[in-house]
């Protein structure tokens, strides 16, 4: 069975949806949910989940020691969801087109360093967007720059809010996420 690792951040609704969803299809295993933050409410999620968890800095998360904490568990993928640390080289150069991330608005726009959580959906209104979405893609040496499996739409109307617009995008995420995910890692 394919093993996965999910590098999260913060409140690990994805997170979680994801290990449901791999539990129950039974074709791949939640390994291990790795966090740099010790205080990321995806740690009880893990913990509540019954899913080992480790919290790492961001000088372990950036240095050999990752990579050598994942082949020891024998990790085939790696899904960020909520991750926002960026990815070393080492890790893209051992894990090529088997690191998976999601991201809130439809790529390539709205990508790049600092366009993460609310700073998104506060663009997005702020530009005057009728509509944004989520996009699943592969992760290369660049923030949000490799190739794209998967986009879905939502309308932002006149009267959004950034909240508002959190919340269609949660929804499409809860919806598509893990079943793109699972069906890219089985082909
Ligand atoms: C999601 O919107 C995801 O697209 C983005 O960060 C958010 C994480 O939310 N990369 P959560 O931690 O899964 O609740």
């Amino acid at each position: 069975m394919n093993k996965v690792a999910i590098f999260a951040s913060g409140s690990g609704s994805n997170a979680e949806n994801l290990v449901n969803f791999f539990r129950e299809q039974e074709l791949i295993t939640t390994s291990i949910i790795i966090c740099n933050k010790p205080d990321a409410y995806v740690l009880k999620r893990a913990e509540n989940l019954n899913i080992k968890s480790l919290v790492l800095s961001k000088s372990e998360l950036q240095s050999d020691k990752i990579l050598t904490i994942l082949k020891e568990l024998d990790i085939d993928y790696i899904i960020l969801a909520g991750y926002l640390l960026k990815i070393p080289e080492i890790l893209v150069e051992n894990y090529r087109d088997k690191i998976i991330n999601i991201h809130p608005a439809l790529l390539p726009k709205y990508g790049g360093k600092g366009m993460y959580g609310h700073f998104v959906h506060e663009a997005v209104v702020a530009a005057g967007e009728c509509e944004s979405g989520i996009t699943i893609h592969l992760v290369d040496e660049k923030y949000d720059n490799g190739k794209i499996l998967f986009q879905a739409k939502c309308n932002v109307d006149k009267t959004d809010t950034p909240e508002n617009v959190a919340s269609k995008i949660a929804k499409l995420e809860m919806t598509h996420f893990p079943e793109v995910v699972q069906k890219y890692i089985l082909g």
